[in-house]
């Protein structure tokens, strides 16, 4: 089956998530969480086996609270670029989510959801253009998907139009009085294309993808989403960065077992780089929450 889009190529998605699940779970936490975490509270000296993993945890629960998933339970909830599950699992245990369903267009990261088959959720090969729920959900998350739904090649109108019609989709599929969240990494002191590192990432780690601005973001959801909360801290990436250096550090010698020594040099140069884009104020992240709109404004283009 051949999964379209008009965002980041499915070729290129698998580039990149299809290196091996073994590869990330190396040096991601035990949550296989792969965003950013949210690092509030958690001491500088705290052990990172510990730190990283309440840190991404802290992050689940930050998105959950946003959408109003209530601790008792009964949620239906979407995660549009759900990567290996970590929201899916930690709503349906954490917040006895009734039903949790997560879109990815990686394989590799589908077939490790069917394997592990947790009751509650549901993996769907499948890109945002295509899905179409039975039922309206409660609310939406998506964290370090939207990164993915522009290409370099679109310019700005272009880019607006596809996170319009993102922000339509995610209008129809919820219900009224829904709620949504979105982590999304943007430029912000770059203004555009983040220089040389930039064009690294871009060709040689995450193919064919585009980071938004926030102008676009919030032009592009204005018609059809209230903004309730914003949230800003490049910071977060910065330490989550540093922790999965140094963890990927710490496994040199498996990682470069499975994906060589060239593919070892090629993430250490990407985590790092990104550590000083972050650190630069090239580009930050952004948390977001929503509550829908009942009807869809009409607004001036
Ligand atoms: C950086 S990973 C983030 C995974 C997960 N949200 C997390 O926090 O660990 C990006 C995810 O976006 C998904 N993605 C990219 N483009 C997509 C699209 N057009 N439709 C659905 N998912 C998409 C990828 O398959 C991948 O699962």
């Amino acid at each position: 089956m051949t999964i379209t889009t008009a965002g980041t190529p499915a070729a290129d998605i698998e580039y990149h998530y299809d290196l091996g699940n073994d590869f990330y779970a190396l040096w991601l936490d035990e949550t296989l969480a792969y965003t950013a975490a949210k690092w509030d509270g958690i001491p500088r000296d705290e052990p990172d086996a510990t730190a990283l993993p309440r840190a991404q945890r802290a992050k689940l629960d930050h998105h959950l609270d946003l959408v109003g998933a209530e601790p008792d339970g009964g949620l239906r909830l979407l995660d549009v670029g759900c990567g290996w599950g970590a929201m899916l699992e930690h709503a349906v245990r954490g917040r006895r989510a009734a039903e949790a369903t997560g879109l990815t267009i990686s394989r590799a990261q589908h077939a490790h959801l069917e394997a592990r088959g947790l009751p509650g959720v549901r993996a769907r090969l499948e890109s945002w253009e295509d899905h179409r729920p039975e039922r309206p959900y409660d609310a939406v998350v998506a964290m370090g998907s939207f990164e993915h739904f522009a290409t370099a090649e679109m310019d700005r109108a272009e880019r607006l139009g596809v996170y319009a019609r993102y922000f339509e989709q995610c209008h129809g599929w919820l219900r009224p009085g829904g709620r949504m969240s979105l982590q999304t990494i943007a430029y912000d002191g770059a203004a555009d294309g983040g220089g040389p590192l930039g064009a690294f990432v871009g060709s040689d780690i995450f193919p064919g993808a585009r980071l938004p601005r926030l102008s676009e973001i919030a032009a592009a959801a204005d018609p059809y989403f209230s903004p309730t909360v914003l949230h800003a801290s490049a910071e977060d990436y910065v330490r989550t960065l540093a922790s999965w250096s140094a963890r990927l550090l710490r496994a040199r010698t498996e990682a470069e077992r499975l994906v060589g020594e060239e593919g070892f040099r090629r993430y250490r140069r990407y985590l790092r780089g990104s550590e000083v884009t972050f650190l630069r104020g090239a580009a930050t992240l952004y948390r977001i929450g929503f509550r829908r709109r009942d009807e869809p404004l009409r607004l001036p283009v």
